[in-house]
């Protein structure tokens, strides 16, 4: 398995190129399933996710090419309505394709979701949401088999803004004949970008001025040619990385609206933060961080998917800070490994109670997911000395190049596996 060695003790400087975003790639491509025309998807980035979701769409049936950024869907045959457990336990967003599917043949089979082991991470509010059209659900061998006669319109008010399932609900009604209404529906930009690909495919969806999505299904979708957004928390990540190190980048390809509440947060722990219609530069304005408290909440509050970035810099305040996880109920697997690299955490319930210290250690360290993984290596890169952050498997699940951004940063952090 590999992992990263980095020397760190050097503050990151110069300019890194934002990839495309993972999370709004993953539906569109999915969308693709909605049609037989062909699409076309640009700046997709290059990662785990990507793969396995090119996989799925290909052992569906779809013909799928992947050429620097850019995904190229058609039909090949008739599209098969079951994915294998194999492809499912990889990516909890393997779920997504049952919206499509259940739209286009009124059929899926999809095992249960695998994915980050962040949480309990249920499907209740699709599976909630699939009722209101009038599918019926079952459980048959771990996997969830949706089904309907006929689908039907409805007004839907979901439990909670869950990303995922205002995307596979949306996906589905934009083909069922009425007006489908959501409500208390997630407002990511993933999400936005996901209505203009739909749009852009015929679908007919508008965001009423109460924040609901009205979605009037059409009989039939065409194909897209779509760019995707920037990465909102690659963006976040770099952002973090400079801020932690005291270093001094810009960068370059990004949405600096997408990210406000997390560039108002760095401005009030004292950084100084400029902003351009695609570019945020970020440097020190004096050696002290100040302590900032953060609660993680729905777009357009604090992400989720930045509070462990985040606290890695927190751990390197004048003073103390509280970082509070609302959203998944087990994101904190990153804090004990900080623990080993010299941090001051204690962690009550849902809240990472947070004592600066001068520096991280050097330490080996273990990520066990994503975003944990991109704090680990944030921490790496502030200790003195080397460290090793091991299962970067977690890591290329969603930061595309990283190790070479960060070189180009002027970090000293290599990939290195032990088998080879
Ligand atoms: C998306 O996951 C993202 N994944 C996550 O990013 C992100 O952390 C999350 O949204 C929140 O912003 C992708 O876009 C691929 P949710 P999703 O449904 O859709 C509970 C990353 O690091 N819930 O909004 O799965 C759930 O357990 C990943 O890139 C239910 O209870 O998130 C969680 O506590 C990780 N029942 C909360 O809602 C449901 O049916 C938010 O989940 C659905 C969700």
């Amino acid at each position: 398995m590999d992992k990263f060695i980095i020397k760190g003790g050097r503050k990151l400087k110069g300019v890194v190129e934002i990839s495309g975003s993972k999370n709004a790639s993953l539906p569109i491509l999915m969308a693709t399933l909605l049609t037989d025309e062909p699409c076309v998807v640009s700046r997709v980035p290059d990662l785990r996710d990507i793969r396995t979701t090119i996989e799925i769409l290909k052992e569906l049936g779809k013909n799928v090419n992947y050429n620097n950024g850019v995904v190229t869907v058609r039909a090949k045959r008739k599209l098969k309505t079951a994915v294998s457990h194999d492809l499912v336990k990889q990516m909890r967003a393997s779920f997504w394709v049952a919206g499509p599917l259940l739209a286009r043949f009124k059929k899926a089979v999809i095992p249960l979701p695998g994915g980050c082991a962040i949480g309990v991470r249920p499907v209740d509010i699709h599976i909630k949401g699939f009722e209101k059209f009038g599918v019926k659900i079952s459980m048959e061998k771990g996997n969830i088999v949706v089904k309907a006669k006929n689908l039907k319109p409805a007004k839907i008010i979901l439990s909670f803004p869950s990303v995922g399932a205002t995307l596979n609900l949306m996906m589905c009604a934009s083909l069922i004949n009425g007006t489908t209404v959501l409500e208390n529906v997630a407002r990511e930009p993933e999400v936005e970008d996901v209505i203009k690909a739909l749009r852009s495919m015929g679908a007919d969806i508008i965001i009423d001025e109460k924040g609901r999505i009205i979605i009037k299904g059409r009989a039939k979708l065409g194909g897209m040619n779509h760019t995707v957004i920037a990465d909102r928390i690659e963006t976040g990540t770099y952002i973090l990385a400079a801020a932690a190190t005291r270093g001094d980048v810009l960068l370059n390809n990004c949405a600096p609206e997408h990210n406000e509440i997390l560039l108002d947060y760095l401005r009030d722990a004292g950084f100084n933060v400029e902003i351009d219609e695609s570019s945020v530069r970020i440097c020190c304005r004096s050696k002290k961080i100040n302590p900032v408290n953060i609660k993680t909440a729905p777009f357009p509050g604090f992400a989720t998917d930045l509070q462990a970035p985040w606290m890695s810099l927190m751990c390197l305040c004048a003073g103390s800070a509280d970082v509070s996880e609302d959203i998944f109920e087990n994101r904190f697997m990153h804090a004990p490994e900080l623990i080993r690299m010299g941090a001051n955490i204690v962690i009550d319930r849902n809240t990472a109670q947070i004592i600066g210290v001068k520096n991280f250690g050097p330490a080996v360290v273990m990520a066990s997911d994503l975003r944990g993984g991109a704090a680990l290596v944030i921490a790496g890169l502030c200790a003195k000395g080397k460290s090793e952050v091991e299962r970067i498997y977690h890591i290329d699940r969603g930061y595309e190049n990283m190790e070479k951004k960060l070189s180009a940063l002027g970090a000293s952090i290599k990939r290195f596996n032990p088998a080879a």
